[in-house]
């Protein structure tokens, strides 16, 4: 550095530390929140070149790398020194461990001089790391500013995670996503100390996983027609329509992946969903069904297969592997040990959820197979199944996990439960001195419609942002430490590509993460928001698509004296301002400001608002016909 730069970086540093005079308790936006953060005066501003230093310890230097090659994309040069004093950042473990903040738990300290964060292991670099990022400019803001300008707030933190699992699940079975795709997805959920990657890899849509003594699961299992609009209802496949769509990761595919999390701490969790949704499955090898019209079936491409309007769903073609054929069980032992063989991680999920029983119920295999083993329910049966499928999996090392749908007829007795609908199931097994992942779908299926239905992609159930923050993974009355944690599902029926993927994960799995990282008493919604808000800005210079939901009008409709609809107006973030028309006409700020209920005049035919803050449109314009406002009276 020359003296002309010297005395440019002095002022500044000056300059820096006399902003902060005035600003002096602002605190440092972190998702998740940490456990302690103290604010000290003043700003750490990197040199013209970054050098790093680490401990000699393997992991920790890929966290060293990591970190280099994440400050050279911000345009920051930066390199590894093995001299300490030459370093401005310091990535070390604790000479003495420290306990209290266990394997994944770190400390950051930003001085004016530095920045070191200290961990027991290189996971908790990791995460240091990650809050360390979050204190400086996004990426793609960084690279046009040079280091010299980045100031980093100089603070104490000390961080650790309230849970051990904190996962998202990733549906590549409904669509599929390509391995570069699921790339970008752990990239984003590092960000956010998001630990378990769930990768839902079968379904009736899709078999996503090479299986090598299994070929056709893949070249048969893995192809669909490509079909667009509301997933579910679409127009049976014709056979002039190719079957082309789709895709699977090879073994070596997933090799990759696996080591992809692995270097950014993050395990992979395979699930393999049977006895249900294997439509596939039957699809590539018949002899699996129950069901002789089996050898017609077809791999799903979005049409009708189940009614779901009754409290007992009924399956229109049988999706279900059959219970009563020792092939099924050969077929299972095959594909777990494949999968054993692959995945690190601990545990092999085995879904079990959403077994319609229509087809079994009139199957006289499944029925000789009940009474010769005293099973009084068809629930019984899927239990007497999941037992088998759960000895496999022991046998092949691994631990067995299953949706909450597995204690129906009776839990397998080292079974782990995924609890989704609500939090009921994630209890009873607790109860029962089980493991439990907490996924309840009233807080954190992140498939479902974050804003109003009248402008959001058409899914069958809402999740706004701030319910999802109310999600507490510990019920009342059960034995904490049989939570495992929580997470996030990302089921992709009505998600066809990654700008999607996105729309759907962000803001709302902020929320989960928060959940399961930070303290219960350091959650708090108006913190939260405001970290949220800045958040948006780093997605928009990083090119990452979140929903705007929270700043959209909601409507809440009812009736008054006289008939009349009344409309009260809302949004998530409060102190909007809200312009409306029932003229047709599209509002902007000269139109008439939202402050009371508003009555549609007798004979609108339309109701369009959008919300504003100083002076700026914010959120989006929502458009609703009357007719639209009063069928939402009736739950429509
Ligand atoms: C599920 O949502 N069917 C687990």
């Amino acid at each position: 550095m020359n003296t002309f730069q010297r005395i440019f970086l002095v002022g500044l540093l000056l300059h820096a530390c006399g902003a902060l005079a005035q600003n002096k308790y602002s605190r440092p936006l972190i998702i998740p929140e940490p456990v302690d953060m103290v604010v000290r005066e003043g700003y750490f501003t990197p040199p013209d070149k970054i050098f790093i230093y680490s401990s000699r310890d393997n992991a920790v230097e890929k966290t060293a790398s990591f970190l280099k090659s994440t400050l050279s994309n911000m345009g920051a040069e930066t390199q590894i020194t093995r001299n300490p004093s030459l370093a401005n950042v310091h990535l070390q473990l604790f000479h003495q461990p420290d306990s209290s903040i266990g394997s994944e738990g770190y400390t950051l300290r930003i001085t004016h001089s530095g920045i070191y964060i200290h961990a027991n292991n290189a996971t908790g670099i990791f995460y240091g790391i990650q809050s360390l990022l979050q204190l400086l400019p996004p990426a793609g803001e960084a690279v046009r500013a040079p280091s010299q300008s980045w100031s980093i707030p100089c603070v104490e933190i000390r961080d650790f995670p309230r849970f051990a699992w904190r996962g998202l699940m990733f549906d590549v079975a409904r669509h599929f996503f390509t391995k570069n795709e699921v790339k970008r997805f752990i990239d984003e959920m590092v960000l956010f100390k998001f630990n378990i990657l769930h990768l839902h890899l079968t379904d009736d849509e899709g078999w996503r996983l090479e299986i090598k003594s299994l070929p056709k699961l893949t070249s048969i299992g893995a192809w669909n027609v490509k079909k667009e609009g509301y997933f579910g209802y679409f127009s049976p496949p014709t056979p002039d329509e190719p079957r082309n769509y789709g895709g699977f990761y090879t073994q070596d595919d997933m090799r990759e992946l696996i080591k992809y999390a692995a270097d950014r701490h993050v395990n992979i969790m395979p699930e393999i969903d049977v006895p249900g949704h294997s439509l596939a499955a039957i699809a590539s090898y018949p002899d699996l069904s129950c069901t002789p019209e089996a050898a017609k079936y077809q791999v799903r491409s979005g049409e009708r297969i189940i009614d779901w309007s009754k409290s007992k769903p009924r399956a229109l073609v049988d999706n279900t592997l059959c219970p009563a054929n020792d092939k099924v069980y050969e077929f299972l032992d095959k594909v777990i040990t494949e999968v054993a063989d692959l995945f690190p991680f601990e545990y092999i999920h085995m879904g079990g959820d959403e077994c319609t029983k229509n087809f079994w119920e009139q199957n006289e295999a499944v029925k000789a197979l009940a009474k010769a083993n005293n099973l009084r329910s068809m629930d019984e049966v899927q239990a007497f199944f999941e037992k088998k499928v759960e000895q496999i999996v022991l046998s092949k090392g691994k631990k067995f996990m299953g949706w909450d749908e597995i204690l129906e007829g009776g839990l397998a007795p080292s079974a782990a439960v995924m609890s989704w609908r609500g939090m009921k199931g994630g209890k009873d097994a607790a109860r029962l001195g089980h493991h439990v992942v907490m996924a309840p779908s009233q807080f954190v299926y992140l498939d479902y419609m974050q804003g109003d239905p009248q402008i959001e992609p058409r899914v069958y159930a809402s999740l706004r942002l701030n319910k999802t923050y109310q999600f507490e993974p510990v019920p009342d009355s059960v034995e904490a430490s049989l939570i495992k944690g929580g997470q996030g599902n990302l089921w992709t029926e009505q998600i066809y590509n990654m700008r999607h993927v996105e729309y759907m994960l962000w803001p709302r799995a902020l929320a989960v993460a928060e959940t399961l990282w930070s303290p219960k008493y350091n959650k708090n919604w108006n913190n939260f928001i405001t970290k949220v808000e800045r958040q948006f800005s780093r997605f928009d210079a990083d090119n990452i698509k979140y929903a705007p939901s929270v700043y959209d009008p909601s409507f809440n409709t009812s009736v008054i004296p006289g008939r009349r609809l009344q409309i009260v107006l809302d949004t998530e973030i409060k102190g909007l301002d809200l312009f409306y028309s029932f003229d047709n006409s599209f509002p902007d700020k000269f139109y008439p400001k939202y402050t009371q209920p508003l009555i549609a005049p007798k004979d609108a035919t339309m109701l369009r608002v959008i919300s504003y803050r100083d002076g700026k449109p914010i959120g989006r314009m929502i458009n609703y016909s009357i007719k639209d406002l009063q069928d939402k009276l009736k739950g429509n």
